[in-house]
């Protein structure tokens, strides 16, 4: 028997793949199994984002997700991978109050099992929490163009960067978020031409979301890709399968089964021996 020698992915291997044009792949996940399989897979990283709210809570906007949600979900991911880098979104007001509940709150994750934590936006308040929370020890991950957390004060779930002062104002957050210590920013949302820029004017790799192709890398939503979401999917998303159907046809299948009698049958079923069926019809009156 082999005993197969599993190198993580780390951060500088991030740095490494930008420095060599390798693709870097991102997806989503929320529990063990899932998590499990995408590692098997060879995808280079995980998170779990706080489209948890949406995909798995059922709340219309990633707004309502809670830290200790985070911690949960971060717990049972962590515990399926052995290779990817597993990255947790600090959800909404996880950041924004003080430095040091930005800390305690990014720790706590780290403690679930995260190797690195992500954060919105250019802020002066989110430079500081990096700046803070590389200190400490922890990764980070900046996320730029359209930024989920903040859909009330955007307006809506649309394009950002759209024309070259948006675009310049982009490259310069993304800076900050440089200097400031993150070592991967994700972009959402955001023009090919205007990633490309972006991508070719950072020395940290980009992972893009509805970004084009010439971003460093790819993330997406397991369960878009999978075709398993039920609310409205974007425009950038390609789905591979077609999950809902399945989990449909098998669902239904066996609630006819159980009402027809068909389920369980006898493959399904323990018996008692001949011995111990006599036994039992003997204290039957
Ligand atoms: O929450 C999330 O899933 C994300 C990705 C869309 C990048 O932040």
């Amino acid at each position: 028997m082999t005993n197969e020698v599993i190198k993580p992915v780390t951060s500088a291997t991030f740095n490494k793949m930008k420095n060599n044009s390798e693709k870097i792949t991102m997806l989503t996940a929320y529990d063990f199994s899932t998590a499990k399989y995408i590692d098997e897979c060879g995808v280079d990283s995980i998170l779990i984002g706080d489209s948890v709210g949406m995909t798995i809570l059922g709340y219309d906007t990633t707004i309502n997700v809670t830290i200790e949600d985070m911690i949960t979900f971060t717990k049972a991911v962590s515990r399926g991978v052995k290779r990817a880098l597993v990255v947790a979104d600090m959800p909404f007001l996880s950041y924004h109050t003080s430095l040091e509940q930005t800390v305690l709150n990014a720790g706590k994750l780290i403690q679930s099992g995260a190797k690195a934590v992500k954060l919105e936006g250019a802020a002066d308040f989110v430079i500081n929490a990096i700046e803070r929370l590389t200190q400490s020890g922890i990764n980070v991950v900046g996320h730029l163009g359209f930024t989920p957390q903040s859909v009330n004060t955007i307006g809506g779930y649309y394009v950002q960067g759209k024309n070259v002062n948006a675009i310049e104002e982009m490259l310069k957050s993304a800076k900050k978020l440089e200097e400031a210590g993150v070592f991967a920013v994700v972009l959402e949302m955001v023009p090919e031409e205007a990633a490309k820029y972006i991508t070719e004017n950072l020395s940290i790799p980009t992972i893009g979301i509805g970004a084009g192709k010439y971003c460093d890398g790819q993330v997406l939503v397991i369960d878009d890709i999978l075709g398993k979401f039920s609310g409205n999917i974007p425009k950038f998303v390609k789905k591979y399968a077609n999950i809902k159907d399945t989990i449909k046809g098998a669902v239904s299948q066996y609630n006819d089964e159980v009402k027809n009698g068909i389920f369980p049958d006898s493959a399904h079923t323990f018996n008692l021996t001949d011995e111990e069926k006599k036994n039992l019809d003997s204290i039957i009156k």
